[in-house]
């Protein structure tokens, strides 16, 4: 397996950390603004993201290879409002789903199954991923500054567990 591949992997790994601290600073910035449904949310995306991290872990040592965490930089705290705030997670969420493409591209290259086979879901999941905030970025558009689709739509986001 080539280092590019290898130091892929534990790069993504910290990726998906970097990630998870990007989503529970803006879950804060939402528990700020008294949207408890959205920063919800953004609690839960952060929790599925570390468990993404620590499932790099578990396959880098599974196939003998060892993880260091990286400095995380100070992530964004102030947002231009919710739907400025959800657009920024779905064009993070694209360049997650750049890097897990790139990397299972250089999977195929080498011919390395098994983490072609570890990085096929997380291909699939990106499909998912993309769906979701596509979708709640749709919603906050329309429903804009309106209060009472505001207070639906924290309804809504306050459900996910
Ligand atoms: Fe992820």
């Amino acid at each position: 397996m080539s280092e590019k591949l290898i130091n892929g992997l534990k790069e993504q790994f910290n990726f998906e950390l970097e990630s998870g601290y990007l989503y529970l600073s803006m879950s804060a910035y939402l528990k700020g603004k008294d949207m408890e449904g959205f920063a919800n949310f953004m609690f839960m995306q952060a929790h599925e993201e570390f468990d993404h991290a620590m499932d790099f872990y578990n396959f880098l040592y599974a196939i003998d290879e060892e993880v260091e965490y990286n400095a995380i930089e100070k992530p964004k705290n102030k947002f231009d409002g919710f739907t400025e705030l959800f657009k920024e997670a779905l064009e993070h969420e694209e360049l997650v789903t750049q890097k897990v493409e790139e990397l299972y591209g250089q999977s195929l290259e080498e011919k390395n199954y098994k983490v072609s086979q570890f990085l096929a879901k997380y291909v699939n999941e990106q499909v998912e991923e993309l769906d979701t905030f596509r979708a709640l970025v749709k919603k906050f558009e329309r429903v804009g500054e309106n209060w009472n689709g505001l207070y639906i739509l924290d309804r809504e986001l306050s459900m996910r567990k």
